[in-house]
């Protein structure tokens, strides 16, 4: 598809069909994805797939209840990653300050742009997908049930999947106030 087509049909998907995402598409999205610029080449994020069923369950409660982190097969979380960049300035013996707001938001905005890059991508192979304000909100239990380490934080996040939506029956899917 031309990309103006897919940026024009967007829509958040929040209902999805069974179908699993093959790993060779899901591989070749997030290939295309990683492309996105980042802040001194620095790829300051990590991006966690999450398809096991029982761990979508437990982030159920933390996303706020969301049906779609149950009834998607896939969920993408993105996070800012400190740990990599501060392991590498260890390792070259330079000093260890990546460690304030500033870098906090280097990271998070690394994040946030290779997501919105996956996202379009994953639109342009007939793929729906909804983000959910819920990973930032709840970024301390998320990362705990995700298993991360200390200084990954997750930013943002989506589920993902075929969409089973039609636009009249689609439900605005109040997530804020
Ligand atoms: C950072 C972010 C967080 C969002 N969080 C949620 C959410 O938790 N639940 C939800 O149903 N939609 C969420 N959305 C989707 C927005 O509601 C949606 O993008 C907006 O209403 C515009 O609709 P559209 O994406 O269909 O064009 C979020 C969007 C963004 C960018």
């Amino acid at each position: 598809m031309d990309v103006f087509d897919v940026l024009h049909q967007h829509r958040s998907i929040r209902e999805y069909h069974d179908d699993p995402i093959a790993p060779e598409l899901l591989d070749e999205i997030l290939q295309a994805g990683v492309r996105a610029s980042s802040s001194g080449n620095m790829q300051s994020y990590s991006i966690i797939v999450t398809q096991d069923k029982a761990r979508r369950e437990a982030l159920f409660e933390p996303h706020m209840k969301q049906n779609m982190v149950v009834d998607a097969p896939v969920l993408l979380t993105f996070c800012a990653d400190f740990r990599r960049m501060r392991k590498w300035l260890k390792q070259s013996e330079a000093p260890l300050n990546f460690d304030n707001f500033m870098s906090f938001m280097i990271a998070a905005i690394d994040a946030t742009l290779v997501s919105q890059n996956v996202a379009v991508a994953a639109e342009a192979k007939g793929l729906g997908l909804c983000y959910m304000g819920s990973t930032l909100a709840n970024c301390d239990q998320i990362g705990e049930i995700l298993e991360l380490p200390e200084g990954v934080v997750p930013v943002v996040g989506y589920s993902i999947g075929y969409p089973a939506e039609n636009l009249r029956s689609a439900t605005v899917y109040r997530w804020m106030g």
